[in-house]
């Protein structure tokens, strides 16, 4: 069912506070034993990649503040008809009960044991974790139904939960000593031996191949209510990561499908989800986890229009998914532990189906709970100019805006002198003028010597960057002539190529060039790279 999808992936808000209310609890509802063995081993496996983390006994759930807790696993087993074991009881008299307070901020994941020779199979954990979710808890992780014969499947879930637990909550060196897996049950604390420790946590160096799974600070609409679009501002943190960058440079950032498509595909083609396929890497997980993580499925519909292809037939046929890049907005001399993008959300009506852009859908409903595996990619080729006292001329429509924030950015923090223009375009003024504020704010302080607009639908004709260039051709000209670097970063498709025209133009109207010589000048401004594109 859709409802056991995970939508989100878990993070600890704040960096400060080692609370106890983030110490993962393990609970257990267990009749012979099995619920309890898993949870201990959770415990363990936890201890051992050094998360903070509790085993608690249902029995014993008064001792902990449920709506205080941020994450939560249960391994509940199913006893007689259906029912609780005898230890989960009172939990869930409680829980069920309507004087059961919302849980908003619990994150949970849920492993139901039961035998499938009764009816009503794994129910007691179905109840809960369909209770634990009216409440308000985030599920993390889909529930598996464990049969007799759980150990396999138990224990892929748990590797699984694993993997998707926020890093930032683990505890360093230093803090050591604090860690231990306590199992309160019968109100004794038992100590659970630690297991050799085993890695599966993403560490340094991140790159493509390991991306870092990088918290979200800040994601919100840079487009004001009436736009005609979503185009949204993002902060994600570094904090952790090694990685470093350089204004001009790109974040990649690897996207996960949208979850009702996932269900939608697995649905219209007659599957369960539960399918065991290859992901591209050759490891072997369910089907739904392989269509949502591992392979490009936007058009998968029209594709495979029919039922009774098989799973691993279908997953042939995908592309894996690949990270989409993204021109930091931001300059780390400002914000070196932080990564800024702007991002337009693609979305819209095609053949009666929502299509929906990948990864800026994904990144506009990211929040501090999703980790976002990124990467830093390099531009060598899309940098300011060494010399401080260069003049810049910046072409950035819409999101090709966002390097040059960056570069706006580190000129204030060095203190260059050199002069600053920004050509900027968008459909409107009143709603698309992105980072207005700041823009101003640059006037003001001299980053920026001078400012254009095109608001393209503003008025009856469109008014787009290239008309503003060549309503200024002789001041453009003058700038080229002081030896002005011109860099331009959006819309490869037309956009660019009716710059580049407008460039050609200045040269010929402005400079008195012959078309050939004007071609000639534009050349050389390439050649000796006081031209350069960051377009896509
Ligand atoms: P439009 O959508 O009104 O046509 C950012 O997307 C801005 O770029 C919008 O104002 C958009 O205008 C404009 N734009 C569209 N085509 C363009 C082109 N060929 N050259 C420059 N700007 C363009």
């Amino acid at each position: 069912n859709l409802l056991s999808f995970p939508q989100t992936e878990l993070q600890k808000e704040g960096e400060s506070s080692r609370t106890n209310h983030l110490t993962i609890k393990i609970f257990f509802g267990s009749q012979t034993g099995n619920a309890e063995e898993l949870a201990k081993r959770m415990g363990r496996k936890l201890q051992s990649v050094k998360f903070p983390v509790s085993v608690i006994d249902l029995a014993d759930f008064k001792s902990v503040d449920l709506t205080k807790e941020s994450y939560a696993i249960f391994f509940i087993s199913t006893f007689g008809e259906g029912e609780p074991p005898d230890n989960a009881r009172e939990f869930w008299e409680y829980l069920s009960s309507s004087e059961a307070p919302r849980l908003e901020n619990l994150q949970y994941a849920l492993l139901a044991l039961g035998d499938s020779a009764y009816p009503d199979f794994c129910q007691a954990g179905k109840n809960v974790d369909k209770r634990l979710e009216e409440l308000g808890a985030k599920r993390i992780y889909p529930r598996v139904d464990c049969d007799v014969d759980y150990e396999e499947s138990a224990s892929k879930w748990i590797d699984s939960v694993l993997e998707i637990l926020p890093r930032s909550l683990q505890i360093s060196d230093q803090n050591e000593q604090a860690l231990s897996v306590e199992t309160k049950g019968e109100g004794q604390k038992v100590s659970v031996p630690l297991t050799p420790k085993k890695v599966s946590v993403p560490q340094p160096p991140f790159n493509k191949q390991n991306p870092f799974p990088s918290r979200v600070l800040e994601n919100r609409r840079l487009t004001l209510m009436g736009s005609e679009k979503e185009t949204r501002h993002l902060e994600l943190s570094l904090e952790g990561s090694d990685l470093s960058y350089l204004p001009g440079d790109a974040v990649g950032v690897f996207p996960t499908n949208w979850p009702v498509l996932v269900q939608e595909i697995i649905e219209t083609l007659g599957y369960t989800g539960e399918e065991i396929v290859p992901t591209p890497s050759g490891e072997n997980v369910p089907l739904r986890e392989a269509l949502y993580r591992h392979y490009e499925i936007n058009s998968i519909l029209d594709d495979f229009p029919k039922k009774g292809i098989g799973a691993l037939e279908l997953v042939k046929n995908l592309r894996s998914l690949s990270p989409r890049y993204y021109s930091i907005a931001c300059s780390p001399k400002l914000y070196e532990m932080e990564v800024h993008l702007t991002v337009v959300v693609v979305r819209y009506i095609q053949h009666g189906r929502w299509r929906r852009g990948i990864c800026s859908n994904f990144l506009a409903e990211a929040s501090p709970k999703v980790p976002i595996p990124i990467f830093i990619r390099s531009n060598p080729n899309f940098r300011i100019p060494s010399d401080p006292d260069t003049p810049m001329i910046m072409i950035g429509p819409g999101t090709g805006i966002a390097p040059f924030r960056a570069f706006l950015q580190e000129r204030m923090a060095i203190g260059a002198k050199g002069k600053n223009w920004l050509f900027f375009g968008e459909q409107h003024r009143a709603t698309d003028f992105f980072y207005q504020e700041e823009l101003e704010d640059f006037l003001k302080k001299g980053v920026l010597t001078r400012l254009d607009t095109a608001f393209s639908r503003d008025q009856s004709y469109k008014i787009y960057v290239q008309h503003r260039m060549l309503e200024n051709a002789q001041d453009f000209w003058s700038w080229l002539q002081e030896g002005a670097y011109v860099y331009v970063c959006g819309d490869a498709h037309r956009m660019a190529k009716d710059v580049d025209a407008a460039l050609h133009r200045i040269c010929e109207t402005a400079g008195g060039l012959s078309k050939e010589k004007a071609q000639e000048y534009v050349q050389n401004l390439r050649s000796t790279k006081r031209y350069l594109r960051d377009v896509y």
